[in-house]
């Protein structure tokens, strides 16, 4: 094992579609631009989206996934790295080269993210390889990103870490459970939200039960998104689930609401690119805030 030296959030749900990299990038933007945090943010999902969000992910129709992580700038050769440098890498006994993003100190931010993209191709090489190892090698594999992301140089470099991970629990999805310190799970309020919701409960649980009391995996909580706080729909789940879960659930006030203003962060070359550069009258920004701040401070 390893000990937890970082600060390391995962995003969770085993449901697709439901917010993990939207969730993802609003935290890792807040923590940079309003607390004070270099942040790096790691993306452990076959689809790359987060990757895709912030470095950009090359079109390769003949590629596993169809497409490929950029080659990095920064490569120079070194026989421990690949050109193509991806977190998929460390599972591999190889290091891996940050990118940077737009939110860098060249661009006149005093706090960083920078990312671990993803390799559709080499995570599902992971996936597929140690899916049905033995006991001893599963283990190995899953300590890895922890072993890694836990290193005093990664500790002391990056004050908050992000992981966006994929809707499967796959050996990638266990080594990022691993990993983690802190857990945020984003769902949307309706009815077969709750499955998805109790088996990420679950998880969490049995994680828990293999780790030290110190080095306890601790929810940051449930994380409504896409919430349209005037149907009925919503509401009752939403009122049910605060009933069911206490304080496992954000706080009443604090969700996403369903807006344009996310996906339409996604499109290429859009400013703005952060939903804290939409008007801060604008609910969705102002929801991002709250919801910015509610995790900053259960950190
Ligand atoms: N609050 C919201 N309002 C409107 N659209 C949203 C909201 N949050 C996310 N979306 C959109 O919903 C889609 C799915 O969101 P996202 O990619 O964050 O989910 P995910 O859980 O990461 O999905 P996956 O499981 O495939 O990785 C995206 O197009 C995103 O822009
Ligand atoms: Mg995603």
């Amino acid at each position: 094992m390893f000990d937890y030296n970082s600060t390391v959030l995962a995003v969770l749900n085993q449901k697709g579609g439901v917010g993990k990299t939207t969730v993802a990038s609003i935290i890792a933007e807040y923590a940079a631009l309003y607390s004070k945090r270099h942040v790096l943010v790691v993306d452990l999902d076959m689809q790359c989206n987060s990757s895709d969000y912030w470095v950009g992910m090359e079109t390769a129709p003949q590629a596993t996934g169809g497409q490929l992580p950029p080659a990095h700038p920064e490569f120079d050769g070194d026989p421990d790295l690949e050109e193509r440098s991806s977190i998929a890498d460390i599972f591999f006994g190889k290091a891996v080269l940050p990118h940077s993003t737009y939110i860098n100190e060249d661009n006149g931010f005093k706090f960083s993210v920078d990312v671990m993209v993803g390799h559709p191709a080499l995570l599902e090489r992971v996936n597929t390889e140690f899916d049905n190892a033995s006991g001893k090698i599963a283990s190995e594999i899953i300590n890895r990103l922890g072993e890694f992301l836990h290193m005093p140089e990664v500790a002391e470099t990056y004050d908050l870490i992000i992981l966006d991970t994929g809707p499967s629990r796959n050996p990638i999805f266990r080594a990022a459970v691993r990993a983690a310190t802190h857990a945020i799970i984003p769902f949307e309020p309706e009815e077969k939200s709750i499955q998805g919701i109790n088996a990420m409960l679950q998880v969490l649980h049995s994680e828990n039960f293999s780790r030290t009391d110190e080095d306890q995996l601790k929810l940051v909580g449930l994380c409504p998104n896409k919430v349209r706080s005037n149907t009925k729909i919503h509401k009752g789940t939403l009122n049910m689930l605060h009933e069911e879960l206490g304080n496992a659930m954000f706080p009443e006030d604090i969700y996403l609401p369903q807006s344009t203003a996310f996906p339409e962060r996604d499109l290429k070359g859009i400013t703005p690119k952060s939903i804290y550069e939409i008007p801060p009258s604008h609910t969705a920004r102002k929801k991002s805030e709250v919801v910015g701040e509610y995790v900053m401070a259960a950190l």
